[in-house]
């Protein structure tokens, strides 16, 4: 029997690590073809892909960038024709107070976190539409309904990204495409463990530990326990659900 994502071509942003990594080899396992769209070396993740038995692409883009979207969407249609599948993962989360924060982190995370997925979506949307077919995930967080500090740019972006799930949702669902978007907790990543602690905690590992015993489910969060929502969310069985944002996150946020 074909896999739910057979033969699909999906692109991942943020796909050289972390949840974007997860999601690649997810998507691959059920199926897909993947782009990887990193500003880092994708080569791990296109080992995985092909482990799986599916086709890889790695392309370094930085997706705060016109041209270099541009020129991803070049290289994707040049190598596979299309896209049906766009993973909008990468994200930067720097934990900075307020009164610490300058215009320019402000700035670098608006453009890397949201212009990236208005830029995204702009390249790949209109052939979706098209094909009648097609499925966008973007990536919310959970800080959103926490109390948390040093993340005034972060949360605002991730706002944004609520946003634009809901408004490009009506936009696309005449054509067969939906949008969505997943919300997770604090979740073990390479760009969870290199970055600050926040205020009062020793450690990211203290961090985890804090997270998980503020959720229902508790125990720490990883990129695992995200892969199932991403694999439903761009299955064919997933087609009358969009502009939602879904809580993965061991039962923190309820809404
Ligand atoms: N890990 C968490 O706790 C958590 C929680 C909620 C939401 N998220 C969101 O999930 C996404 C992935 O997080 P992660 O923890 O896997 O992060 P990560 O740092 O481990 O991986 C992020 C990837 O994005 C890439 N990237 C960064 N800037 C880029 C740019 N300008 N262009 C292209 N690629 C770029 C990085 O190179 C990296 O491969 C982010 O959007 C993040 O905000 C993460």
């Amino acid at each position: 029997m074909a896999k739910s994502h057979h033969d699909k071509i999906a692109v991942a942003s943020g796909g050289a690590n972390g949840i974007g990594q997860a999601f690649a080899q997810r998507l691959a396992q059920d199926g897909a073809h993947i782009v990887i769209a990193d500003i880092a070396s994708g080569s791990n993740t296109v080992s995985m892909v092909e482990q799986a038995g599916r086709q890889a692409l790695a392309c370094t883009c930085d997706v705060s960038s016109v041209e270099s979207v541009k020129a991803l969407a070049s290289d994707v249609t040049k190598h596979f024709g299309r896209c049906d599948i766009l993973i909008n993962c990468a994200g930067i989360f720097p934990n900075q107070p307020f009164d610490e924060m300058t215009f320019a982190d402000w700035r670098r995370v608006l453009a890397i976190n949201l212009d990236s997925v208005f830029l995204m979506s702009a390249a790949f949307a209109p052939a979706m539409k098209q094909r009648q077919w097609g499925r966008i995930v973007n990536m919310a967080s959970s800080t959103l309904g926490s109390v948390v500090s040093g993340f005034v740019h972060y949360m605002a972006s991730k706002a944004g990204i609520v946003g634009i799930t809901r408004a490009l949702a009506s936009e696309l669902a005449p054509f067969g495409t939906t949008v969505n978007a997943i919300s997770p907790g604090l979740t073990r990543s390479p760009g969870t463990l290199a970055r600050v602690p926040r205020a009062g905690m020793a450690s990211m590992e203290d961090e985890y530990t804090h997270a998980a015993s503020m959720q229902a489910i508790k125990r720490p969060e990883t990129p695992a326990d995200l892969v199932g929502t991403v694999s439903f969310l761009t299955s064919d069985d997933a087609a009358f659900m969009t502009g939602q944002t879904l809580n993965v996150d061991g039962g923190r946020v309820r809404s």
